[in-house]
């Protein structure tokens, strides 16, 4: 196999989160969902934060506290630098919520991403940013994080962009990046004629002109910022993080949005499966007004006794829960039987169905789909393949322009990570044990580590990317055992690695598919995975290759697929739509042409 240089392609989304949206760091799980959400349509993502909620002011007051009454502001360097740890912070946190959810990305300080700017210290205006830098590190890594409202003075002190100078960075950077889209994401769903916290009657502007938004006296996004896009006829939105809604600022004149439709009430939620991944979506549920669990399948009661869930929700029949009123039905309880049934008979009620369970869906996700099709029901299932990275989303979307040539990839989590332990010295049995305490394998290790789940990952691939039927267990598959340990040390004697490699190929007798143990040199990006990741390379004729990585198993970046999957549905049905969804839909037009 030759080395495939990594590239991370698609276009690029500035998003900014300000004080409103991050208002602690318990919301920093809504804007890594809204992050994944971009990368789930292909795009790459600048996000530019504010500090969390009151920060600033905080840190003004404490400032206060130390300076002396007469001198306003206090030490303007000092003062520039003690605020932009605000920022700083909200950079950090938003790396790590990133990381937690196994989504590969990159803060950069000011210095870093070189935004400089002129003019009085804590009122400066942006001269530069160091494009080449950030393009550099967004084409190994699909999300950059950079601090709003600070940049580098000339002389090198640090110096602030004014009150509400995110918005500035953000419109600052996606003209110097081209960026194809400007996200402002404030706690409204866009710019108002009237305060609609005050007002029940206030109407959103669809669009709004730059003269209009910068005369607005709300001030809903900072004038200097709007004046520089106006500057610039560089058109930006302006929405809540989760909402489809938004105001338009650009040149074209104001116009208001039609009167919206009342509001629908909260989708009722079944839940099959409180263990590693239930538990994690469980927790984003309950918080979410927007949803309402209405039941709980365990598998074992006495092991939840300490979750913090109301006991009237749970039961231990998972089709005395799946029975219950609901709109949407998750399924997490894995297995082929009786998650089948539970699934084909929710899509034959017209119930939506999202699931993780790549068992099922290897096995029998055409009939589903045509289940849910013919009763307009929602069925999602991009958590079923590579974790937090949008394979099967990138599949669908590349498919639309004809099958690729060939897809290789690094599918089972478990594996790479019991191969990553064994390279660092581990026992193949230690290492098999550490992957099951992480919540890596399967309830049957043996389907992770024979390459059973690998093939049933492949085989939905092949379906999706490729138009080809495949039956999972007639597929070539060799996985790993104790044998692999002599195979690791001796590929390290090479400067290799040992991957598990799922792979098809389409020739002139079909599609060819196989899983087995593979040697790599260390420089193929399929090597470049470590502990639980997934990697995706995907070949097209034309000779381009796109390569997908992140983190491919576990607690959060499982839920955050499955997470992604619902709130998807959740839009639609509060939408009232039934034919935009861009997974749904280009799954079909991927399906027709390659088909
Ligand atoms: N057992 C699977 C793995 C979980 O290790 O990859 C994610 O599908």
């Amino acid at each position: 196999m030759a080395p495939t240089p990594a590239t991370s392609s698609g276009p690029i989304v500035v998003m900014k989160l300000g004080s409103s949206v991050l208002r602690q760091s318990a919301d920093l799980p809504a804007a890594v969902h809204a992050i994944y959400r971009c990368l789930c349509r292909g795009e790459r993502v600048v996000a530019v934060v504010s500090a969390l909620g009151n920060t600033t002011n905080e840190l003004i007051s404490l400032a206060g506290q130390v300076a002396d009454a007469h001198q306003d502001p206090p030490h303007p360097e000092g003062f520039a630098t003690l605020l932009s740890t605000g920022e700083t912070t909200a950079m950090a946190l938003l790396c790590v919520a990133l990381q937690r959810a196994g989504i590969p990305a990159a803060g950069l300080d000011a210095d870093r991403a070189g935004l400089r700017a002129e003019g009085p210290l804590l009122d400066a205006e942006l001269t530069k940013l160091d494009r080449d830098a950030i393009l550099e590190v967004l084409a190994l890594r699909p999300v950059v994080v950079l601090p709003g409202f600070v940049a580098r003075a000339p002389a090198g002190a640090i110096c602030l962009l004014g009150r509400g100078g995110s918005d500035l960075t953000a419109l600052f950077v996606a003209a110097q990046l081209d960026a194809a889209r400007c996200v402002l994401c404030k706690d409204v769903d866009g710019i108002f004629d009237a305060d609609p916290k005050d007002t029940e009657s206030a109407r959103r502007y669809a669009q709004i002109s730059f003269d209009d938004a910068m005369e607005h006296p709300a001030q809903v996004v900072q004038a200097k910022a709007v004046r520089y896009a106006a500057s610039r006829a560089l058109r930006f939105d302006v929405k809540r993080l989760d909402a489809d809604r938004a105001t338009t600022v650009g040149a074209a004149r104001t116009e208001l949005a039609p009167t919206p439709t009342s509001p629908t009430r909260p989708l009722r939620v079944a839940l099959l499966g409180l263990g590693t991944v239930g538990w994690a979506v469980y927790r984003e549920l309950a918080i979410a007004p927007r949803f309402e669990v209405v039941g709980i399948a365990v598998r074992d009661r006495a092991k939840h006794a300490f979750d913090a869930v109301p006991d009237e929700l749970i039961a231990t029949d998972p089709w005395e829960v799946a029975d219950r009123d609901c709109d949407l039905l998750i399924e997490l309880i894995g297995g082929f039987e009786p998650a089948t049934r539970i699934i084909a008979r929710a899509l034959g009620r017209g119930q939506h169905v999202v699931t993780a369970n790549k068992a099922v869906i290897a096995e029998c996700g055409e009939r589903l789909e045509r289940l849910a099709d013919s009763h307009a029901a929602h069925f999602a299932y991009a958590a079923a393949v590579g974790g937090a990275v949008p394979m099967l989303e990138h599949l669908i979307a590349l498919a639309a322009d004809g099958p690729p040539r060939a897809i290789s990839g690094v599918l089972n989590g478990t594996c790479n990570f019991v191969l990553d332990q064994i390279a660092q010295g581990a026992g193949f049995e230690q290492a098999v044990a550490e992957a099951q305490t992480a919540g890596f394998a399967e309830a049957d290790p043996t389907l992770d580590l024979d390459g059973s789940d690998a093939a049933q990952k492949l085989a939905i691939i092949a379906r999706l990317g490729m138009g080809e039927a495949l039956a999972w267990r007639t597929i070539s598959r060799r996985g790993i055992d104790r044998g692999v340990v002599d195979q690791v040390r001796v590929a390290q004697a090479n400067n290799s690695i040992v991957r598990l490699v799922a792979s098809c190929e389409r020739g002139s007798g079909g599609v060819l598919a196989r899983v087995e143990p593979i040697v790599l040199p260390s420089s193929h990006p399929l090597a470049r995975v470590g502990g639980a990741g997934n990697c995706l390379i995907t070949e097209l004729d034309d000779g381009n290759r796109h390569v997908l990585r992140g983190a491919g198993a576990g607690r959060w970046p499982t839920a955050e697929s499955v997470l992604s999957d619902v709130f998807r549905v959740a839009r639609r049905c509060e939408t009232r739509d039934s034919g935009v969804d861009r997974f749904l839909s280009t799954r079909r037009a991927g399906q027709r042409r390659a088909g």
